[in-house]
C-alpha cells in the first residue's frame, strides 16, 4: 500500500475522527461554575460516563465516578459534609481525593477508594480531564496564553452532528464564500503547537470584491483570522484586525445520539476602568453576534450531511491535516473512558508524516 493510499484510508475510514463511540483524552467542558454552589452535589454525564460533581466549603471542586463502591448507590443522592461527600443509601463518607473515611458501622473505614477526576475551573465554567493526570493544559486562545481575561458564556445548544463535524466548519474555506458570502478566498498555515494542539493561520486572504474593498479597506487592512483545536473537541477562534480581535471558544462534547453539545465562551484581554468595563462588554457582545452570524446558515446543512471526504481538493487541504491531527491523538471509548482500540489497526504513535500534496487539483 502507498502513502497516498494509506492517506486516503486515513480519511475515508478515519479511527476517532467521526467516530460515534470515540474521543481524545483531554480536557472537557463540564458545567458553568455558577450552576454549582458551595455544598451543592449533583450528577453529571460526560462523554457516557456517569458521574458525580460536588463543591465542598472550601469552594473546590471535585468530580467522581457516580457509583458508590459499597453497594452502587448513586451519589448524587448524597450530602457535602465539609470538603467530603456522604453516600446517601449507608453513609459511608469518602475526601475530595475519594479516599473512604468513614463507614459508620465499623471502628476503621475500608482501604476503598471512588475514582476522582482531574478537575479545574476556568473561563466561568468546570472542566474535567478524562484520564488519570493532565498531560497538556486546558484549551487557551493562542495569542492570549499570558493575558488576563474576561469571559461571557453564551447559551449552550446541541447540533446534530457528531462534534468533528462542526469542528471542520470554521476551516471550511469554501463555505465561507457559498454559504456565508464573503468575498474572500483564504489559504491557512498549520503549525502544531503539541501533539493535542494544532493552529491554522490565514495566510493568504484575496478580496473578490472592489466595493468590498473601497468601503471596508481601512478594516481589513491586515485580517486576522486563526484557530485552534485542541483535543479534537473545543477549538477556539480569533478574528478581526491589528486593532480589534474577536475570541470565541467554542467548547464541543459528543452526547448521545451522536450529536454534539456546544458551549460557546467569549473572550477578550480585561481592559481596566469604567470605559475598559464598557468596551469589555461591548466586544464580549460582538463576538456573540459573529458566532450567530457563522452558524445560523450552516447548522442545516451539518445536521443533514453524511460526511465522507470522497474527493478532496487543494482547498479541503486543512480538513485534511486536521482529520489526520486528531487520529494521531489518545483515543478513549464513550462510556468507559478505557483506551479505544481497533481490531485491526494499533494504537498510532507515530504515523507516517501527511503529505499536504494529497489532493485531486
Ligand atoms: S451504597 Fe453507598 S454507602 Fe452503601
Ligand atoms: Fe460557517
Amino acid at each position: 500500500m502507498d502513502v497516498n493510499s494509506q492517506n486516503i484510508k486515513s480519511i475515508r475510514q478515519p479511527k476517532i475522527f467521526n467516530h460515534p463511540e470515540r474521543f481524545i483524552e483531554g480536557w472537557y467542558w463540564v458545567i458553568p461554575s455558577q450552576s454549582l454552589s458551595i455544598g451543592e452535589v449533583k450528577p453529571v454525564t460526560i462523554l457516557g460516563k456517569n458521574l458525580v460533581i460536588y463543591r465542598g466549603k472550601n469552594r473546590r471542586v471535585v468530580i467522581g465516578d457516580a457509583y458508590c463502591p459499597h453497594m452502587g448507590a448513586h451519589l448524587a443522592k448524597g450530602e457535602v459534609v465539609g470538603n467530603e461527600l456522604r453516600c446517601g443509601f449507608h453513609h459511608w463518607q469518602f475526601n475530595s481525593e475519594g479516599i473512604c473515611v468513614d463507614i459508620p458501622c465499623l471502628a476503621a473505614p475500608l482501604p476503598l477508594k471512588l475514582k476522582t477526576w482531574p478537575t479545574v475551573e476556568r473561563y466561568g465554567g468546570i472542566w474535567v480531564w478524562t484520564g488519570e493526570t493532565p498531560k497538556q493544559t486546558l484549551p487557551f486562545v493562542p495569542e492570549l496564553e499570558l493575558q488576563e481575561l474576561v469571559s461571557g458564556l453564551g447559551s449552550s445548544f446541541v447540533v446534530d452532528c457528531h462534534p468533528s463535524i462542526l469542528m471542520t466548519n470554521a476551516i471550511d474555506t469554501q463555505h465561507f464564500q457559498a454559504i456565508h458570502k464573503l468575498p474572500l478566498e483564504m489559504s491557512f498555515d498549520k503549525q502544531e503547537l503539541h501533539q493535542n494542539a494544532i493552529i491554522f493561520h490565514k495566510n493568504k486572504c484575496h478580496n473578490k470584491s472592489l466595493l468590498f474593498i473601497r468601503f471596508f479597506r481601512p478594516l481589513y487592512k491586515n485580517p486576522v483570522y486563526s484557530i485552534c483545536y485542541w483535543y479534537g473537541s473545543t477549538f477556539t477562534v480569533t478574528v478581526g484586525t491589528d486593532s480589534l480581535r474577536l475570541h470565541l471558544m467554542m467548547t464541543l462534547r459528543l452526547v448521545a445520539g451522536n450529536k454534539v453539545a456546544v458551549q460557546p465562551i467569549f473572550l477578550t484581554k480585561k481592559r481596566r476602568g469604567f470605559t475598559g468595563w464598557l468596551f469589555n462588554r461591548f466586544v464580549l457582545w460582538l463576538t456573540y453576534i459573529l458566532l450567530h452570524y457563522f452558524l445560523k446558515d450552516d447548522v442545516q446543512i451539518l445536521e443533514t450531511m453524511q460526511f465522507d471526504l470522497r474527493t478532496p481538493i487543494k482547498a479541503d487541504q486543512p480538513i485534511m491535516q486536521l482529520i489526520h491531527h486528531v487520529e494521531r491523538q489518545k483515543p478513549l471509548a464513550w462510556k468507559t473512558w478505557l483506551l479505544a482500540r481497533s481490531p485491526d489497526t494499533p494504537i498510532p504513535e507515530n504515523q507516517t508524516k501527511w503529505r499536504d500534496e494529497m489532493t485531486n487539483d
